[in-house]
């Protein structure tokens, strides 16, 4: 422990113990204090006012702009003691000046904590967490984490703003990348493991971070997709949808969240006492601290809440904003809010003791520069081992969408044999390293990524011609590359054209309206199919898009999201074989816009489909149904599924039921399937979702293998919000289903009595 901070300690205990003598206690804690808490104490009882409002205070260093405003003056600010946390600050050297700033520089010595948008990797970076979400592999998931928290807390850093844990049922918004797709239950279990992988067991370790649960909420559910747009929904569909992974994120013990930049049925989320105090604190009892996003308190100005700045600070902080993200608004004004009655000064106190129980939790009050290390630093990044990882996350999150014969074919298109005379590798994305890095990439660089043409190039480039066409932009009408790109293909044996979104065009403000391929890439793809070859198209997106020719014409498509840092020797690995597709869909991919929001745990309605009937509940123009529902993926392999089978078909509300199939390796290749339960409840004091998923587990098989695969439910697996808003299974009907997609039909009914 510093020498500073060690007398001050014992200088703040002796004050802290005086002080609960004449006042009884300052803390407004409801929980039993540990040593903590009381080391928390001690710190406060000597801080000023200014200093206590500091350590609510988080401005960005002038590194990276993630947001509409930069403030050039932030090291001054630390020298002054009024901010406790900087962001956007990353590199042991760097990290390590701010500190000393703030450990020498100020009154109390008081360590700053340092976060960063470390969303899918520091410098390794692994595929979009939608790409990730699409594996299905838990224990993958938790391990990229755990990655991403030794990197980054080797380059100092203490605090990531991640997981994000928005429900996204609307692919317009872009967004939809950063998250687990439209899943409640994928979403849930994918941020439990998440904080696991950046918070570890031990956050005093030096490879584990504070991790955020963001954006609370109901973020997602943004009118018409477009980014920061209003969120009109019930309470029900809040607690429904909305809520389930923050709730089980505090469970799962994450230190921070952060609020949305959206209101809320009214009430913007950084303003809203009771998305802030009643449920997070109250209901669901956490003890972390909460942040704002960027700028997100004087956005209640615009919003029509607060009638200027300072009175936003005052909304904000009494309804439960722990720190303020870049607003200077509490740094600005929180002092006149207190001394005009305003703020209670217990609230900041509170505020500051949250903030700064999580840097002792860390250990920066025993060794300020523990995570500012450059030995470490350079030992732990983009290591050999975390590449093999990144490149065994991103072939597992790939999706094989279609993958049909080319005429007088006797097998599939993929995977491609090894020994291709010439392959035409065609597309701006197959040439590009900066795409396979996604959207909010830390500090991934593009020249260290491999693109799909290296990949291939790698793989078979001794031995066969890989010939490489752009055909065409992604974006823009020039079409003056078709002509090379066709000569191309005409000359190959086999074509693989890589087309989607530029990096840019999905993440924070990215919504966009037609989600069709951009530019010209369509229009090339036509050419390209009408040469009969063998040929894939390999998707690189951040969001389901609309491709239906592409989906009836093209013979086969791999979904490869961004894949990150080794995005191009994944996606080789799968075109060739030495890795069989596994990933599945976690987000619909509709029709067309006119589709959204589709989802695939949509209601029944009053009148279902029904093809002979003209009033039933459907359009006009294209089928009710999605182009590739939720949780669909191929493998090189078949699998086939028994009929389910369950140990009983009653059972009561403190009984369990075991759910069986048997799962048979049906095909030619060893592979791995992700095996889903969903289920129906047939009749609800609410009307309940044609499908909810409920469990699932990947395995794998060996050609010819078959293995039975149990679930075991008790009912409160079936529990929903009922009529009365309390969470509960109510006795019933329910259908049970198990297959590949949320689509299968084998299922059973049992009966809760
Ligand atoms: C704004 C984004 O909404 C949020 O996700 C991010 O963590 C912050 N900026 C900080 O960069």
């Amino acid at each position: 422990m510093n020498k500073k901070i060690t007398i001050l300690l014992l200088l703040g205990i002796t004050f802290f113990f005086w002080q609960c003598a004449s006042k009884k206690s300052i803390s407004q804690l409801q929980f039993p204090k540990d040593s903590i808490d009381l080391k928390v104490d001690s710190v406060l009882a000597l801080m000023t006012l200014d200093e206590k409002i500091g350590q609510l205070v988080l401005f960005t260093s002038d590194w990276e702009s993630t947001g509409p405003t930069l403030r050039a003056t932030y090291k001054e600010d630390i020298k002054t003691g009024r901010v406790g946390a900087i962001f956007n600050a990353h590199t042991s050297e760097y990290t390590r000046e701010l500190q000393r700033i703030a450990v020498e520089e100020t009154r109390l010595g008081i360590p700053l904590l340092f976060g960063y948008d470390v969303i899918h990797g520091y410098k390794t970076i692994f595929p979009i967490p939608l790409g990730e979400a699409a594996s299905w592999d838990l224990a993958a998931m938790e391990k990229s984490a755990q990655i991403a928290a030794a990197e980054s807390t080797a380059a100092g850093l203490h605090w990531t703003f991640a997981p994000m844990l928005d429900i996204a049922r609307d692919p317009r918004w872009g967004r939809v990348c950063e998250g687990s797709g439209e899943d409640v239950y994928l979403s849930v279990e994918i941020g439990k493991v998440k904080i696991k992988g950046f918070q570890g067991e031990n956050l005093l370790s030096v490879n584990t971070m504070l991790a955020c649960a963001k954006h609370y909420a109901a973020y997602g559910a943004a009118q018409a997709g477009r980014d920061y747009h209003t969120v009109d929904i019930s309470e029900r569909t809040l607690y429904e949808a909305y809520l389930p992974p923050f709730a089980a994120a505090e469970k799962a013990g994450v230190k921070t969240f952060m609020t949305s930049f959206n209101e809320l049925n009214g009430i913007p989320a950084s303003g809203s006492k009771y998305l802030l105090t009643d449920i997070l604190r109250k209901e669901w009892g956490f003890r972390g601290f909460v942040v704002t996003d960027y700028t997100s308190i004087n956005e209640m100005v615009p919003h029509g809440y607060a009638k200027d700045e300072k009175h936003a600070g005052e909304l904000a902080i009494n309804a439960g904003v722990d720190m303020d993200m870049q607003s200077a608004i509490y740094y600005n004004h929180l002092k006149k809010s207190i001394e005009e009655g305003l703020v209670k000064v217990e609230k900041v106190e509170e505020a500051a003791r949250r903030i700064l129980r999580q840097k002792f939790e860390l250990g920066l009050f025993d060794d300020p520069y523990k995570y500012s290390n450059t030995e470490r630093e350079k030992q732990k990044m983009f290591t050999a081992e975390n590449l093999d990882f990144a490149r065994d996350v991103a072939r597992k999150s790939i999706v094989l969408l279609k993958n049909n014969k080319v005429k007088n074919a006797l097998i599939p298109v993929l995977p491609f044999p090894k020994k291709l005379k010439s392959i035409a590798v065609i597309g701006e994305l197959a040439n590009s390293k900066e795409d396979m890095l996604g959207s909010w990439h830390g500090s991934g660089d593009a020249k260290d990524c491999v693109s799909l043409l290296q990949g291939i190039t790698t793989k078979i480039g001794n031995s066969t011609n890989v010939v490489f066409a752009k055909g065409c932009n992604v974006e823009g009408d020039d079409k003056s590359g078709f002509e090379n790109a066709i000569k191309a293909a005409n000359q190959a044996e086999a074509i693989v054209i890589a087309v989607g979104e530029k990096w840019w065009m999905s993440g924070e403000a990215a919504s966009r309206t037609n989600l069709d391929l951009p530019g010209v890439q369509l229009d090339l793809i036509k050419e390209l199919v009408k040469t009969g070859k063998p040929l894939v198209v390999v998707l690189m997106n951040g969001r389901p898009l609309t491709i239906p020719w592409v989906a009836d014409n093209a013979p086969a498509i791999l979904e490869t999201w961004y894949a990150g840092s080794q995005g191009g020797n994944a996606i080789a690995d799968v075109l060739f074989g030495d890795y069989n597709p596994s990933g599945k869909l976690p987000m619909t991919f509709p029709r067309n816009v006119g589709q959204i929001p589709i989802f695939y745990n949509m209601k029944h309605t009053g009148r279902p489909l029904a093809l002979d009937n003209k009033y039933t509940s459907k359009y006009l123009d294209v089928p009710n149904s999605p182009l590739f529902p939720f949780g669909f993926g191929l493998s090189y392999t078949t699998f086939k599924y028994s009929p389910v089978k369950v140990d009983k078909t009653t059972f009561s509300q403190n009984e369990k039921i075991t759910v069986s199939v048997t799962l048979s390796n049906t095909g030619n290749y060893d592979g791995e399937e992700v095996v889903q339960l969903y289920f129906r409840d047939l009749v609800g004091s609410v009307t309940r979702p044609v499908r909810e998923l409920k469990k699932f587990e990947k395995v794998l098989l060996q050609k010819g293998a078959s293995k039975e695969i149990t679930f075991s439910l008790t009912a409160n697996d079936f529990a929903f919000f009922t009529q009365d808003m309390t969470f509960k299974a109510e006795a019933g009907a329910f259908e049970i289903f198990v297959g590949g997609d949320s689509n299968t039909e084998n299922s059973v009914k049992v009966t809760l009595k």
